[in-house]
């Protein structure tokens, strides 16, 4: 749904995107990630049609950005990182004026519209004028106007930057509705551990170049090279410890207290043996679970911190 070859952007002496490749498929969701100045803004609006590349291609649905540029503007939806502002313009004239924008009938905009508000949770702010919305409200209803034309590309540059706690988690499901409706959805954001929970594909870019991209659990799988499971144990830590260094797939085993960290390889499919292993020698298990895929933790490995 959307590729980049080579994809460069030049400021002056500044290369802002520097020969990317991306290649993003039909209902993926896709977390780009990279620190600031990293060249996220930069790739989305060149996706958007809004500035040109420099050099190298880039399509989605296999329309040409720089070709097919109304073509590419009818199949994406764009929230940008900064929401203007319209002034003396209420939230339903606002989204009926991006519907109409996209030559959608004045018959139908009314539906759409109501939808929209209430996909978004601003039903109740319909009338009211968008220069007196909060900045969390505003960037909803720049969500809601992503979405008018029913887009099947969302480019979303940091859209969950200004929410509450609430309007976050709401926003998330919401990623998720749309992800089951067959949208593909590239999303950039800071909030790492938020995109470890809906996205099932991640790029990071560090000065305009692509560092790694692919599935999260792969990414992971590669640079970790194992999977951690931490277990609580009562009484004779020691007895547990050398169960579990005597176990096929156990790297390492670290006790920590009553805590035990176990390093095991990728190949053992189902961690559970090693708890019955512990309960068949007398062991009291209190607690066990395998450590989260942490996004933070890639991330700071990844890049180095070099801000352009
Ligand atoms: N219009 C412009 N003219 C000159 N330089 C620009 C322009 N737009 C962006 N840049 C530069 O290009 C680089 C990439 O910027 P970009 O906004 O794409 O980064 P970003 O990854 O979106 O960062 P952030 O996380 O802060 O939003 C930065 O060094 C920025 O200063
Ligand atoms: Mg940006």
């Amino acid at each position: 749904m959307i590729r980049t070859i080579n994809l460069t952007k030049i400021f002056g002496t500044l290369t802002a995107v520097d020969h990317l490749d991306l290649e993003i498929n039909e209902g993926d969701i896709f977390g780009f990630i990279g620190p600031n100045g990293a060249g996220k803004t930069t790739t989305i609006k060149m996706l958007a049609t809004l500035i040109r590349p420099t050099d190298g291609y880039a399509e989605i649905c296999g329309f040409n950005v720089l070709r097919d540029v109304d073509d590419v503007k009818r199949v994406i939806g764009y929230m940008p990182d900064f929401f203007g502002v319209y002034d003396d313009m209420k939230v339903w004239e606002y989204l009926d004026f991006f519907a109409a924008a996209y030559r959608i009938q004045s018959s139908r905009r009314a539906q759409i519209i109501n939808d929209v508000l209430e996909l978004t949770d601003l039903t109740g702010k319909r009338d009211d004028y968008v220069e007196s919305l909060s900045r969390g409200m505003k960037q909803r209803l720049c969500f809601a106007k992503t979405l008018v034309h029913d887009p099947k590309v969302l480019l979303l540059d940091e859209p969950a930057s200004g929410l509450d706690p609430r309007a976050r988690i709401e926003f998330r499901e919401l990623l998720k509705e749309l992800r089951k409706m067959g949208k593909t959805i590239l999303i950039s954001s800071h909030i790492l551990t938020e995109l470890s929970d809906f996205c099932n594909t991640i790029g990071i870019v560090e000065r305009g170049k692509l560092l790694v991209a692919g599935a999260v659990d792969d990414i992971t799988r590669n640079l970790q090279g194992t999977r951690v499971i931490e277990i609580k144990v009562k009484g004779d830590v020691q007895r547990a410890v050398d169960i579990l260094n005597s176990k096929d797939g156990v790297r390492s085993v670290e006790p920590d207290g009553d805590e035990i960290c176990v390093n095991i390889d990728f190949e053992l499919e189902d961690p559970s043996v090693l708890m019955e292993a512990l309960i068949a020698g007398g062991v009291k298990v209190t607690g066990f679970s395998e450590k989260e895929v942490n996004l933070e933790d890639i991330f700071m490995r990844i890049t180095k911190g070099a801000v352009q």
